[in-house]
């Protein structure tokens, strides 16, 4: 299935296995309250509480690992990839067992629907075995929210097309706080193929929220004018000097070529138009962080001498990733503690 190609027509002739529950924002005692399908629709404390449990989960996986075993303890989690991926899903599934639930890691080339299943047909069967949570990436965006309607199981999505990647900016926002007192007023450069990216997305959803000064910066080809619609006050632009200068933060995009229907740049020449080189940071804030949520592409998006330099803080983005998702998967299941009202 390609990108904004789920038929929602026939997935939704399909028989729920439950009457959907109704979001409220704030409840998390239903289960699709406790869905996290994106960004977008959080509200700033939701995140920040989202956050400190992230920076409690890393605090533990320090001092007391054997400990962190109790938290999922006798949960399941199902984690359901139709899409490539190493790092969310390893990140999911790591994280998960570190809390002591059991998982389950389907793929769709293994799964019923190579054999033609639909897949609410699909989620149905996993959510009648009763599983906690399920945490799923699909090529279409939308696919997830849509499910969420029907399934009595909550839903984490890791990555839905180009729509969002809430995990991503969740541990994006972790990486940064880290290394700034706070996220207000500083400025944010957001690098590459941003049409096609869920991971610019999430972070101009959450970024926005906090009074980031965000830039985005491509080929006009990779630009999404709608992204500017949605978030007054964000600048565009072709120019990489002017996106990175007195930047804190530039955030490097992977060129999203699986979602591209025909070549919209041309790719040797990618490089020296967009890619971010030693150079570039000199012209953006000393301490400046560079990011990237990976697979990088060393030559493409950025240089080697850059990914490698004291400014990266890519391996950090994937450590973080691990805590991040303790406390996505911790609220999807219902255990946090003390548990919120
Ligand atoms: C991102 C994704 O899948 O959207 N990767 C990730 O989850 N770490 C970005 C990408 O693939 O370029």
């Amino acid at each position: 299935m390609t990108d904004g190609s789920l038929d929602s027509g026939a997935l939704a002739r399909q028989t729920p296995v439950e009457a959907p529950a109704i979001n409220t924002a704030g409840n998390l005692s239903s289960p699709s309250a406790r869905s996290l399908l994106g960004i977008e629709k959080l509200e700033r404390p939701e995140i920040e509480h989202l956050l400190r449990r992230a920076a409690h989960y890393k605090r533990l996986q320090i001092d007391r690992r054997d400990h962190l075993r109790e938290f999922l303890s006798g949960k399941t989690i199902v984690n359901l990839f139709f899409e490539a991926s190493t790092r969310t899903r390893t990140s999911f599934e790591i994280a998960a067992k570190r809390l002591g639930a059991h998982t389950v890691s389907i793929e769709a080339q293994g799964s019923s629907l190579s054999k033609g299943e639909s897949l609410v047909d699909t989620l149905n069967t996993l959510a009648a075995m009763q599983p906690d949570a399920i945490v799923m990436r699909h090529a279409a965006s939308g696919a997830p929210h849509f499910l969420s309607r029907f399934l009595p199981t909550p839903i984490i999505n890791a990555g839905d097309g180009r729509h969002e990647h809430p995990t991503q900016a969740l541990l994006d926002a972790m990486t940064i706080l880290e290394r700034k007192e706070s996220l207000e007023g500083l400025r944010v450069a957001i690098i590459g193929d941003i049409m096609h990216s869920r991971v610019a997305r999430s972070n101009v959803h959450l970024l926005s929220k906090f009074g980031v000064d965000i830039v985005l910066c491509g080929p006009a080809t990779m630009l999404s004018s709608s992204l500017k619609e949605m978030v007054p006050g964000i600048t565009l632009t072709n120019d990489m000097n002017e996106a990175v200068a007195d930047a804190d933060v530039v955030m490097m995009l992977r060129v999203q070529l699986e979602r591209q229907k025909a070549p919209i740049f041309p790719k040797n020449e990618y490089f020296q138009f967009f890619g971010l080189s030693i150079d570039h940071l000199q012209l953006a804030k000393p301490d400046v962080l560079v990011m990237h949520p990976g697979p990088i592409n060393r030559g493409r998006e950025l240089s080697s001498e850059v990914a490698d330099s004291k400014s990266s803080v890519i391996l950090n983005q994937v450590q973080n990733g691990l805590s991040a998702r303790m406390a996505v998967l911790e609220r999807a299941c219902g255990t946090e503690w003390p548990p919120r009202t």
